[in-house]
């Protein structure tokens, strides 16, 4: 099986959210039962979407881009992997942008990733040079069972630039994390992931599909990408 995961980040609101979805529709991708297709939305967009691509019969998987590192409990604001539960099978874990700019540790990606295994969501864990061994290390200290996440390498230099990283140096570096998980789950690519190169870098041999951020936001280019690894 291989993967794409669209991540939208901090765009579209609930209408913008279903116009994009009939959009979508209306190119008719050639969608592939080997190809999963995760679209990783905003909390606000989720209940709609999930009703939307159910009428629509659209083979999309929804995910969420955060959770909390809490449990449920008194923690205004927090949505807890309980809650997103009822809502979606995936969720994004320590993307560049929540490091950076929320100060995420690989503590708290580890405890985000337990809690969503907990309530059966598979953690995607965005990991980057050179902080890979500690980043999964991480992970086996707080008992967070590899083989249950999904992996994606996301070089900070190609993320959001239009500068991707040569596929063969993103095998490397993919073959290098499944090692260090222990060649038991799926390991994707990240950064600048266009219709052009998606295909190049799923035919390396050890990228499983790839996270795609800018290019999730068009359904043209979406829709590309989907039918350039159908
Ligand atoms: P990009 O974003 O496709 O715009 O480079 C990727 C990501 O941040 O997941």
């Amino acid at each position: 099986m291989k993967y794409i995961i669209g991540n939208w980040k901090s765009n579209q609101n609930i209408t913008e959210s279903l116009i994009w979805l009939d959009e979508l529709s209306a190119l008719r991708p050639s969608f592939s039962s080997s190809v999963s297709v995760i679209l990783c939305l905003p909390f606000t967009d989720i209940a709609s979407f999930n009703h939307k691509i159910a009428d629509l019969g659209l083979p999309i998987i929804s995910g969420s881009q955060n959770v909390s590192h809490l449990p449920p409990g008194k923690h205004t604001g927090e949505i807890t992997a309980n809650m997103l539960a009822e809502l979606v099978n995936y969720c994004l874990v320590g993307h560049s942008e929540r490091r950076h700019e929320f100060g995420e540790t690989s503590e708290i990606v580890a405890l985000k990733a337990r809690y969503l295994l907990e309530n059966s969501i598979t953690p995607i864990v965005c990991l980057d040079t050179p902080y890979l061994d500690e980043q999964v290390k991480e992970l086996f200290h707080h008992d967070v069972d590899v083989s249950r996440c999904f992996f994606v390498y996301e070089p900070i230099s190609a993320i959001g630039t239009g500068k991707p990283v040569e596929p063969t140096d993103a095998n490397h570096v993919c073959t290098q994390i499944a090692f260090l998980t222990d060649n038991s789950a799926p390991v994707l690519y990240g950064g600048s992931v266009s219709s052009d190169n998606a295909a190049s870098f799923v035919r390396q041999g050890r990228i499983d599909g790839v996270l795609v951020g800018t290019d999730s936001l068009e359904p043209t280019l979406f829709a590309g990408i989907i039918t350039s690894l159908s």
